[in-house]
């Protein structure tokens, strides 16, 4: 997730079993091919074989409109030693999609499955070329016609975020249009948007078929997310809450690891940040927030992550959402 996970938070998740795989913040490409330092800062793990530290394969998410381009661009980062390619073609971000890339391919099924096809040409079988689609761009008229472009294109697995393009990020995500997709698809489908806990898991894979789910924001604020997931998949296990001292210790490798190399004001936003996610479903973690959201210290802010707290609270947002 672009400005959100980034190598070091692939390894701070992955630390954690549950994952089978990672994917990249997108690389954009235009109509150059980029040099190799843009992959490498992208994705530092292609200098460790394309895995996290706990070994979890990491992907390369190419975001893009143009087939020879994405394909030229394709081939470079497998000659830097990329195992798997994703392409993005779910951005609803304005200036990416006045620009020709992301969701705006979903208006036209061909430009998914040339550029599908452009890179999965491109390189070699063994690796695996992904795509990521909406339901559409204003509509989910072209739902379906897309995700079989995609699959025409060569793609070998098909991530589908269940919303359109211009619902956003908007509840609720629509589990059942995934279902109806995975129906008429003979490649792997798997479900994503709005699995933040077990139950949304248990109701997205009912509606979607899918045993698979992708997990984007829902992983940061339950970092055991994906262990709960796989859990329940493997023994129907049901794991306890995820403590405030896992919470506490994962924010504070985080920002050990990015205090060497972002100014601490910005560390203590992105903090922030990662603690806003996870209020929304802990009590303990709405508490912190609370009490720390005007701080801008960086080390009393990571105090502030392990002192006793006595602050007022406020009971999270969406407790049972
Ligand atoms: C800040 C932010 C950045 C994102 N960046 C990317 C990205 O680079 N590539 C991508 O495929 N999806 C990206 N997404 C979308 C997520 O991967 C995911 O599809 C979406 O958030 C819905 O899933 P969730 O409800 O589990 O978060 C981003 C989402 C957010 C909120």
């Amino acid at each position: 997730m672009e400005g959100v996970i980034d190598a070091h938070t692939r390894t701070l998740l992955t630390d954690t079993p549950g994952f089978d795989w990672t994917v990249t913040e997108f690389v954009r490409v235009t109509d150059t091919r980029l040099p190799a330092r843009v992959f490498r800062r992208h994705c530092p793990e292609l200098g460790a074989a394309s895995v996290t530290p706990s070994g979890i394969p990491v992907h390369l998410q190419l975001l893009g409109s143009d087939p020879k381009t994405l394909a030229a661009n394709a081939r470079q980062a497998c000659e830097l030693g990329a195992i798997g390619l994703d392409l993005n073609f779910g951005c609803p971000a304005k200036t990416v999609n006045r620009h020709d890339g992301g969701a705006s391919l979903l208006r036209d099924p061909r430009r998914v499955e040339a550029a599908v096809a452009a890179v999965a040409g491109a390189v070699s079988h063994a690796i695996p070329v992904t795509a990521k689609i909406r339901l559409g761009f204003a509509h989910r008229r072209q739902a379906l016609d897309c995700a079989k472009a995609a699959q025409n294109g060569g793609a070998q697995a098909l991530v589908v975020h269940a919303r359109t393009r211009n619902e956003g990020y908007r509840p609720p995500a629509h589990w059942e249009w995934i279902g109806r997709i995975r129906r008429h698809l003979t490649i792997p489908v798997i479900a994503n948007g709005d699995i933040w806990t077990l139950e949304n898991y248990w109701k997205a894979r009912s509606l979607s078929g899918c045993k698979d789910v992708m997990l984007g924001r829902g992983a940061l604020a339950d970092p055991w997310l994906a262990r709960r997931i796989r859990g329940w998949q493997q023994a129907e296990t049901l794991l306890g809450p995820t403590p405030w001292t896992v919470r506490a210790d994962i924010l504070q490798r985080y920002a050990a690891a990015q205090r060497n190399i972002l100014p601490p004001r910005v560390v203590v936003s992105l903090l922030k940040q990662w603690l806003n996610l996870m209020r929304a479903r802990d009590t303990e973690a709405a508490k912190r927030f609370q009490a720390l959201r005007r701080c801008v210290d960086l080390d009393d802010f990571l105090e502030g992550l392990t002192m006793p707290c006595r602050s007022a609270v406020e009971a999270p947002a969406h407790e049972n959402a």
